[in-house]
Parts: C-alpha cells; structure tokens; sequence
C-alpha cells in the first residue's frame, strides 16, 4: 500500500494541512497519484462550515465505495472531527477517521493501518500541540502558506469552527520565521500567515511577541516581497497591525476583516464580542493609513432574528465601508453551535431575497471601486496565462486581479513581479498592459 490519492475541501487552512499531510506521507515512502484509481490509499479532507456538508461527504464516501472497491480509505478534517465514529457505521469501508487536531498522531495512525487494522482514529481536542512536520508537499513554486496558530477559542453562536479544529494553539515565533527564512531561500516571494484567528496570536516562548511584531518580523526575511494574512477577528484586531502595514511595502494592503453583520444587536446574538461602533473604528485605523489598504468581509444574511432594519443596517454598513470584495453567506445551523437553541429563524426563501440584494449592492460597489484604479500603474506578481484570452493573469499587493495583454513567443513570467497599467476596470477583476516587460524583475 504505497501510493495515496487525496482530495481537499474548505478554506485554506485545510488546503495547507493537506499539504503537510501529503508531506508527512510522502516521508513514509508513500507517492501521491492524481486519481484515485491509481491509488492504494484514499484520504478525503473535509470541511463542514456550513450547508448539509456531512451529507455530502457520505455521498462522496458511497461513491468511493462503489467505484473503488478494495481500497483503503481515511476521512480527514472538520466532518471526521465532527461524526468522529459515526463514521464508521455509516460508511464501514473508512478505516481512518482523523481531525486536524490529531495530525501530529498520522505517522502512528498509518502504522496501525499498514499493520491491517481496520478502525483507527484520532479525535482528541485535548491537545496544546501544532503540526509541524519536515516535510511539506507546496504545490505553487511561489506563494506559500505557513500556519502561525491553529484552533479558536472563540465561540461565535453559528460556528462550528471550536469543535472542529479545538482550542488555540501558537507555534513558536522561531518556528514560523525559520520557515519563512527556508522558503524565501527556496524562491517563494509570496507568504501567507495562516490561522482561523490570526490576530490572537501569542509565541508560547518565554515573553513571547504578538502577531503585528511577528509579522513585522516575517515582513523582514530577505528575499519576501510579499506578505498576507488571514483571517483575522475584529475583536483582537488592534491598531499596531495598521501600523506594521503602513511601514513596511512588504506587507500586502489587504486585510480581510469579517464583520457578518452592520448590527450591534446581531452582532450581540452571534456572540461576536464587537459592536457596529468598535468594528467601524479599525476600519477607521486602516482607511486612515497612507497605504490605500483594500478591505474585504464576510457577511452572513438571515441569522435567527435578524429583522428587515437589522439587514438595513448591513446594507448601510456596506456602503459607509465600501468593500472591495465580500464573501456573502444564508445563515445555515451547524451541529453543537450555540445558535441552535435560538427560535427565531428565517425561513429560506427570505434568506435568498437577502443574499440577493446584499450581492447586487456589493457588484456596484466593487465596479465603482475597481474603476478608480484605471490610469493607475499596480506592480502585480504573474501567477499563470489564461489560454482563453490570451493573456497573463495577474495579482496585485491589493489581492486584485489584473491581467495583461501577452504577446505572442514571449518568456514565461509565471512568478515574476510586472509593472502593469490600468485600462479597464470589471466588478471582479482589471485589465491593463504592461509597462516595460524588460521591467520584470524575476
Ligand atoms: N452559516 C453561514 N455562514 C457561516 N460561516 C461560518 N459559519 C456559518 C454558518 N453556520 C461563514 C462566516 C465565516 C465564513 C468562513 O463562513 O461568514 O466568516
Ligand atoms: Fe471548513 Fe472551517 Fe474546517 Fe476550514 S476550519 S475546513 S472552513 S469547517
């Protein structure tokens, strides 16, 4: 049982943690195919944030069974979490079922597995361990991803974040630079701090630093152009982030800032530990920076009492922020979350109508913001070529798309940072043409 097929779902967290998966069994001898007919072993990383995802899984799992037969197969991530050894009645073909908290247990977990045991699982939350393992399979050559905390120990009404991934744990600060010090020697330009709340980040080291000093620091390692962070929580988002942006290029002017509601009361039944007022005031901090930071949220419509002036609110919200990017959920119940208890619910058809008009509202304002930027030369890292429209995909230090005309022979830019000047603006994305290729600095 040599090879291994994996196939990831959710955010990414999960896309990172299946690297190192891929990682950890690729040190194990094991060689990572493309399908899963070539495959001995079978891992499928799930997420279960939101919608009916643990019926999905099973559906998959069916599938496998069906198609796959003589296989062995491990469930991953927040559903394995969630179902822990339901698992296995409801799919008695998995062997492994294995939350992200446990990932430190893999190489044991497929002993057991090798040794033909047919029920093995890792599900303990009760753990103060990160994973960090030697090996880590990156599949881009030039943006990374490198997790700085892992868990929450927040506990918003809908989210079933805390029972998935477990409490908060930090790695070292020496850890996470060594890293980006390998990667940045490796060739990565691009860095993405990852954790489901970043900004509670604390170094467990004795008079450990506080994430704006250890992304100051990780802004520092020579040969990074580029730095992001995700996702942060209002609550502990403080001005001395705004600061470490505004003085260093290094680090990208984009924060992803997730307010779910422009209503204090919902706000307060989300158990978001923020109100409109507080929220509004880092938006303040980071629109008064001189770096013309790009924001962007996520909002959830329709979470149980949400009355027409609670929406009102967010729409207000939307425009006094004006976002350059949402993500826009319905609120959807999710097993062991608080919001479970509530009763006021509403029902799916007003969900949609308000997902609708908050996505109509959102599109105009995006195509309003993004047409400022026409005239505008944006330095964009080259992240591929689209065959379609012939033309190099682009991303700016805004998280924008910016593609460029191609000229037809030309050397492969994939990776390298160009000049490029703003033509035309979309809701979604820019068009534009580069400055002086002979600029690209590889
Ligand atoms: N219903 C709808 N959206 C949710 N999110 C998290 N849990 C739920 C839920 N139960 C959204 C939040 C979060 C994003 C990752 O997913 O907006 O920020
Ligand atoms: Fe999905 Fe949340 Fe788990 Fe990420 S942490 S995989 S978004 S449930």
């Amino acid at each position: 049982m040599k090879k291994f097929y994996i196939e990831t779902f959710g955010c990414q967290m999960n896309v990172h943690d299946s690297e190192k998966v891929i990682g950890t069994l690729v040190s194990r001898g094991y060689e990572q195919v493309p399908s899963v007919e070539g495959a001995d072993l079978v891992l499928y990383n799930t997420c279960s944030i939101r919608d009916k995802a643990e019926q999905k899984v099973f559906a998959r799992l069916q599938d496998f069974k069906r198609n796959h037969k003589g296989k062995t197969f491990g469930v991953l991530g927040c559903v394995a979490q969630q179902e822990g050894e339901r698992i296995f009645e409801k799919a008695p073909h998995v062997s492994l079922v294995c939350g992200s908290a446990s990932y430190n247990a893999l190489p044991q977990l497929l002993t057991q597995i090798e040794t033909g045991n047919r029920r093995v699982t890792g599900l303990s939350l009760d753990t103060e361990d990160t994973f960090e393992t030697p090996v880590t399979r990156r599949d881009n050559p030039h943006r990374a991803y490198i997790t700085i905390i892992e868990g929450c120990d927040k506990s918003c009404a809908y989210c079933v974040v805390p029972f998935t991934r477990g409490p908060e744990r930090s790695r070292t600060a020496e850890s996470v630079l060594a890293e980006a010090r390998e990667l940045a020697a490796a060739g990565y330009t691009e860095i993405q701090l990852l954790g489901q709340n970043v900004n509670s980040y604390r170094d467990p080291s004795p008079d450990g630093i506080g994430f704006a000093e250890l992304l100051r620091r990780v802004g520092q390692v020579e040969g990074l152009r580029r730095v992001r962070f995700t996702t942060s929580h209002p609550r502990d988002f403080g001005k001395d982030i705004v600061d470490a942006i505004t003085e260093n290029p290094v680090l990208c002017n984009f924060v992803h800032l997730p307010v779910q509601s422009g209503s204090s009361r919902v706000l307060s039944a989300m158990q978001r530990l923020y109100t409109r007022d507080e929220y509004m005031r880092r938006i303040d901090w980071l629109k008064n920076s001189p770096r013309n930071i790009a924001l962007s949220t996520d909002m959830i419509v329709g979470f149980p009492g949400e009355s027409e002036e609670d929406f009102q609110q967010t729409l207000e919200l939307m425009d006094e922020v004006e976002y350059d990017s949402i993500f826009s959920f319905k609120y959807s119940q999710r097993p062991n979350t608080p919001a479970l208890g509530l009763t006021d619910h509403i029902a799916e058809e007003e969900k949609g109508r308000r997902l609708t008009i908050l996505q109509e509202k959102q599109r105009g304002i995006q195509l309003r913001r993004n047409a400022d930027y026409i005239g505008n030369v944006e330095e964009v890292m080259v992240e591929g070529w689209n065959k379609a429209t012939g033309q190099w995909i682009g991303r700016t230090s805004q998280n924008k798309t910016l593609n460029f005309a191609r000229v037809e022979g030309e050397v492969d830019l994939t990776g390298s940072y160009v000049a490029v000047r703003v033509l035309r603006a979309g809701p979604n994305s820019l068009v534009g043409e580069s400055v002086r290729v002979a600029n690209a600095v590889q």
